[in-house]
């Protein structure tokens, strides 16, 4: 088998994204090892968990740099020093410079809690009921200089119901990014997945079931 690739995780808080990568890396046979969790929040709860499982964290204030590019830059440090090949974004709340994305073309993936490109940015959940949607979720995707802009990996799609808040909402949601984000690590990491000019390749199991419609027939 190859050589499992490094990957390193942004967060800014919770950290269950990373929680649910960091597990599936843990299981054999998986084809990427967490080598490393980096917060710009220094008092981002994820940090502990991540610890706590016995990977290394770091933590630096964008507060503390001048320029966008000077905190990218740190970032990019630490990346080396752990000899990252991979990053993920999970709940990392900060914008990359467009030389930092650029850079990590391909080998930069995020979870966004929507179904792209409906609802970029922040609030989702907020935007898809005040839009009325029937059906709302998550999607992984690379990275680009484009705020939550990149192409599609895997996206899950969930029903809106009758009554639901924010909170409802986003706690159906984000069961399925912890399904689909350990999903598309394992296909970027083993190359089953990749990244040309701008779109994603590979091949793809079609879904058996022929639609999920809400609210129901
Ligand atoms: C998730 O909903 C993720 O999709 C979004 O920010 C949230 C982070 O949650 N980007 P957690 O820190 O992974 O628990």
């Amino acid at each position: 088998m190859s050589a499992k690739k490094r990957v390193a995780i942004l967060i800014s808080g919770r950290g269950s994204n990373m929680e649910a990568l960091i597990g599936a890396a843990s299981q054999p046979g998986f084809p990427a090892e967490i080598v490393g969790v980096f917060s710009n929040k220094p008092d981002a709860k994820g940090l502990e968990t991540a610890a706590a499982a016995g990977i290394a964290t770091a933590s630096r204030s964008h507060r503390d740099f001048d320029s966008r590019e000077a905190f990218d830059a740190a970032i990019e440090e630490q990346l080396a020093a752990w000899n990252a090949g991979l990053v993920c974004h999970a709940g990392f709340m900060r914008i990359l410079s467009e030389g930092f994305t650029s850079r990590w073309a391909g080998k930069m993936l995020n979870i966004h809690p929507s179904l792209l490109p409906s609802f970029r940015g922040l609030h989702t959940h907020r935007a898809a009921l005040d839009a009325g949607v029937k059906l709302h979720g998550c999607t992984v995707h690379f990275v680009t200089p484009e705020l939550d802009g990149g192409p599609a990996i895997i996206q899950a799609a969930v029903p809106v119901m009758a009554g639901d808040n924010e909170d409802t909402l986003s706690a159906r949601v984000l069961e399925q990014e912890h399904r689909i984000y350990p999903k598309a690590l394992e296909w970027v990491a083993s190359g089953a997945v990749r990244y040309e000019d701008g779109k994603v390749t590979g091949p793809q199991r079609a879904n058996p079931s022929p639609a999920l419609v809400s609210p129901a027939l």
